[in-house]
């Protein structure tokens, strides 16, 4: 489950960035900006792990992703609850996808879960910041597909 952050009428009012400027970082703690582009690494990730039909990887990444979204929504409560709620859908669809080996089912996931980055980017005005499948790897370091033993 994704966790339900609290949320004042005030912060509902203000957009996150300003709120965050307001509330400003605690030590030890990663700045929203970070962990949200962790989650995207996560998410070129996923894609390559799943289309090479990597199903332990491409859980991993699922994983990897959703506590992203957990961390950010526990430490930066001005999110708007909605939109880290409606995450929890795509994510769970993704999961099932893995669970079920199923690569139709996983890229009609990937989708959801890449329009759901994109609402909660637009509903902050951040619209400039679009998500959408990667068109090649940059983590070339890394093993995606199986390897054959
Ligand atoms: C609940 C709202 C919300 C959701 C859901 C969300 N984001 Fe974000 N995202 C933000 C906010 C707010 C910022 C701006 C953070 C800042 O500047 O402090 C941001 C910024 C970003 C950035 C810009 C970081 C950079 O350095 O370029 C990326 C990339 C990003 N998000 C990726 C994702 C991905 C991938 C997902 C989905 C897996 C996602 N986001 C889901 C709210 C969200």
């Amino acid at each position: 489950m994704l966790v339900a952050a609290s949320l004042s009428l005030a912060a509902a009012l203000l957009p996150a960035t300003a709120q965050q400027a307001a509330e400003g970082v605690r030590p030890g703690n990663p700045r929203l900006a970070d962990l949200m582009e962790a989650a995207q690494a996560r998410h070129i990730k996923l894609w390559f792990a799943g289309i090479t039909g990597n199903w332990k990887l491409a859980a991993y990444q699922t994983r990897q992703i959703k506590t992203r979204l957990q961390d950010a929504a526990s430490l930066y409560q001005s999110l708007p609850v909605n939109d880290i709620t409606t995450m929890a859908k795509p994510i769970d669809a993704m999961t099932a996808a893995i669970a079920a080996e199923d690569s139709k089912a996983f890229v009609k996931a990937y989708g959801e879960l890449t329009t759901g980055c994109n609402s909660c980017h637009r509903e902050l005005k951040l619209g400039f910041i679009e998500l959408r499948t990667p068109e090649m790897n940059p983590f070339s370091d890394q093993v995606f597909g199986v390897r054959r033993k």
